[in-house]
């Protein structure tokens, strides 16, 4: 399949990680905590807006009894991470004792999820793991245990696929990289 590099906003985005290749991780993440999760009917939250076409396609293909709930925070405007970590909102569901499976789009420094996590531990889940459809490991600055990443990238700045660009590409189905 042909893909054209695509303009958004100022920037010109050439094709990174065709659909299928997408599917293809998010259907082996899938099958890891379907298998790690059997019997313990996790809840996932899914971290808005970024996450929510990895939240669906993972969620189609989990195989044990599972919950899904949405939250929203924000941390990240225009390319570069402001690094500050705004409170929860949206969190309705009781997390105390449950297995908690937090659903990301991109872990880039980490200060998202570092800011997070320790916000999450105070409502006393009986566990708390991250799934994030991509990470940056070289960018990284926090020592943050991700165990379920369905991709590894470069430092590339990348739509696509719920990515967004200043709130443009999140419709695109195939993930793309800044020229
Ligand atoms: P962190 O706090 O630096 O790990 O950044 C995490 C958040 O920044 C993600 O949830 C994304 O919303 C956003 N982000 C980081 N890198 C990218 C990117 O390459 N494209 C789009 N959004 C990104
Ligand atoms: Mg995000």
């Amino acid at each position: 399949m042909h893909h054209p590099p695509v303009t958004i906003h100022d920037k010109q985005f050439s094709i990174y990680l065709p659909e299928r290749k997408i599917l293809h991780n998010v259907e082996i993440v899938a099958a890891r905590l379907s298998h790690d999760y059997r019997g313990k009917k996790p809840i996932f939250l899914a971290v808005l807006n970024g996450s929510f076409m990895f939240a669906a396609d993972l969620m189609k293909e989990m195989s044990t009894p599972c919950e899904i709930s949405f939250i929203r925070l924000k941390s990240y405007t225009d390319m570069q991470s402001t690094g500050q970590v705004k409170e929860i909102m949206g969190l309705s569901e009781d997390i105390k004792d449950r297995h908690v499976v937090i659903l990301e789009d991109i872990v880039d420094t980490g200060h998202t999820m570092a800011g997070l996590l320790p916000q999450l531990k105070k409502e006393s889940p009986a566990s708390v793991e991250i799934a994030t459809l991509l990470i940056k490991p070289e960018c990284l600055q926090h020592n943050l245990a991700v165990k379920y990443p369905a991709m590894s990238i470069g430092n590339d700045f990348v739509v696509g696929y719920g990515l967004d660009y200043n709130g443009l590409g999140r419709n695109l189905r195939d993930i793309y990289k800044v020229m």
